[in-house]
């Protein structure tokens, strides 16, 4: 019988990538994937490291699986524990310090190694290793061919980042920029499209930053891989994520209007709306450059609707700076956002600051803009209400007969709709809405 993985991913798209290249290595070494945890052979957290407390769940998520392995044992089954991602990055020997039945940790960009890794473990050759090189190699040149898991894939173009701003922790995890070359990407895409994809989003810690090289050497930007992209047969929908504000040029703006794929829904992280506190971040964009560059891409595309990330209580951050926040959201209407409290990152300029907000303060502030925040995607999701969209239909619904896609503007909408429809892009009159989804109607 072959033997079965279980991953669990915490944190951001780029490590759901990478859970799933690392699930595509093990299925080509023969393993299968495990419904549940305690019918795993290996078992590997992907961890993430931008927020607070990521590192205590990850230790009490070892807890458990210790206990799990301990019961498989009775059984006369082994288990082997793997953690991967940035937590392996901050953390490095720490995590064998402090779990010593963890049998391997592998940093985000040495994850290609899994293979080799496991074949050493398995022959009792090497046992506790923990690789957290920054290597000379990029992982990309070792990973087996990608392959779909539905109709919308996501396709990692370009890794870490260069813009340190003072409060996170990536530059520090994931490094410094690397950019695929295009040919890599661009076959990539062909096999994801090959094998069932039409929506691709191309992802990257600063994926506007791209500069990858084509076949003679060229470095090219993230306008041209778009235009590349956009000329595959197959391909429905393109999006990309996370921008860096500073760095949507004019011809980023462009592939707005020219690309008909390229959806109408931009994730542009803003941070804060206010000047002060973007200096003290070292954001490299003011609540000016920011709306500007905002106005251009609705100039490009009318369609276009704006998501955001935003801090609140970044050390310094007063009622006032607050205000301009609100202020900014106001102005723009995002039609979703994700919005956190400043969260204290060991080894970042923030985290040593002196003027630290308190945490009742950051909560209150918190629950301000989220409300405002809320009612802004409420609303947007209330106009939706009568009108038509192409849905790509990604996963089952709770109910039976029922299945969940989303919108180009990435709602989710629910609606009654046969299994074969799955990975597929249907018209959909939308019939309801709440602030988190849609119901619709085939049409
Ligand atoms: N505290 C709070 N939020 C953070 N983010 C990154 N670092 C921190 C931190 N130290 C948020 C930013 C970023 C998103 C991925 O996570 O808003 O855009
Ligand atoms: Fe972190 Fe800033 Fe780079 Fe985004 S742009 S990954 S927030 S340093």
């Amino acid at each position: 019988m072959s033997e079965k993985y279980f991953i669990k991913t915490y944190g951001c798209q780029m490590n759901v990538y990478d859970s799933h290249r690392m699930a595509m290595m093990l299925e080509d070494m023969g393993y299968q994937k495990a419904e549940a945890q305690a019918d795993a052979d290996l078992v590997l957290f992907n961890t993430c490291h931008i927020r607070e407390k990521a590192a205590e769940k990850l230790f009490s998520d070892l807890g458990r699986a210790l206990i799990i392995k301990n019961e498989r044992e009775e059984k006369g089954l082994k288990t082997i524990i793997g953690v991967a991602g940035c937590v392996v990055q901050a953390e490095d020997e720490q995590i064998l310090k402090r779990a010593p039945y963890v049998d391997f940790a592998l940093g985000p960009l040495t994850y290609h190694r899994l293979p080799e890794i496991l074949k050493q473990i398995k022959n009792k050759k090497n046992t506790g290793v923990v690789d957290t090189d920054f290597p000379a190699e990029s992982k990309f040149d070792f990973l087996p061919e990608n392959k779909a898991e539905g109709g919308c894939s996501f396709l990692a173009i370009q890794e870490g980042c260069n813009n340190f701003c003072t409060y996170c922790v990536v530059p520090y995890t994931r490094g410094v920029e690397y950019s695929r070359p295009v040919e890599d990407v661009i076959d990539e895409a062909k096999r994801l499209i090959e094998t069932g994809t039409l929506e691709i989003n191309l992802l990257g810690q600063n994926v506007n930053s791209y500069h990858g090289e084509d076949k003679n050497g060229k470095e090219r930007n993230l306008a041209y891989l778009l235009n590349k992209m956009a000329e595959l047969d197959g391909l429905k929908r393109l999006r990309y994520t996370t921008s860096y504000p500073a760095d949507v040029d004019d011809d980023l703006i462009k592939c707005h209007h020219d690309i008909q794929i390229l959806m109408p829904y931009l994730h542009l992280p803003v941070q804060s709306g206010s000047n002060r506190i973007l200096k003290a971040m070292n954001r490299r964009h003011t609540r000016e450059t920011y709306i500007e560059v905002v106005q251009k891409l609705k100039q490009a595309n009318r369609m276009l609707e704006m998501s955001s990330d935003f801090i609140v209580g970044f050390p310094g951050e007063t009622d006032e700076d607050f205000e301009q926040t609100l202020d900014l959201v106001d102005q723009i209407k995002y039609i979703q956002a994700f919005s956190f409290k400043y969260s204290k990152r060991p080894g970042t300029p923030a985290a040593v600051m002196e003027n630290q907000v308190s945490e009742k303060i950051k909560k209150e502030r918190l629950d301000v803009l989220q409300t405002k925040l809320f009612a802004l995607q409420d609303e947007f999701n209330q106009k939706c209400v009568g009108k038509t969209f192409d849905v790509l239909f990604e996963q089952k619904g709770r109910h039976k007969g029922q299945l969940i896609g989303r919108t180009p503007y990435m709602q989710n909408v629910h609606a009654a709709a046969k299994d074969e429809m799955m990975g597929k892009i249907c018209k959909l009159k939308i019939t309801d809405a709440t602030t988190n989804s849609l119901t619709g109607k085939v049409i």
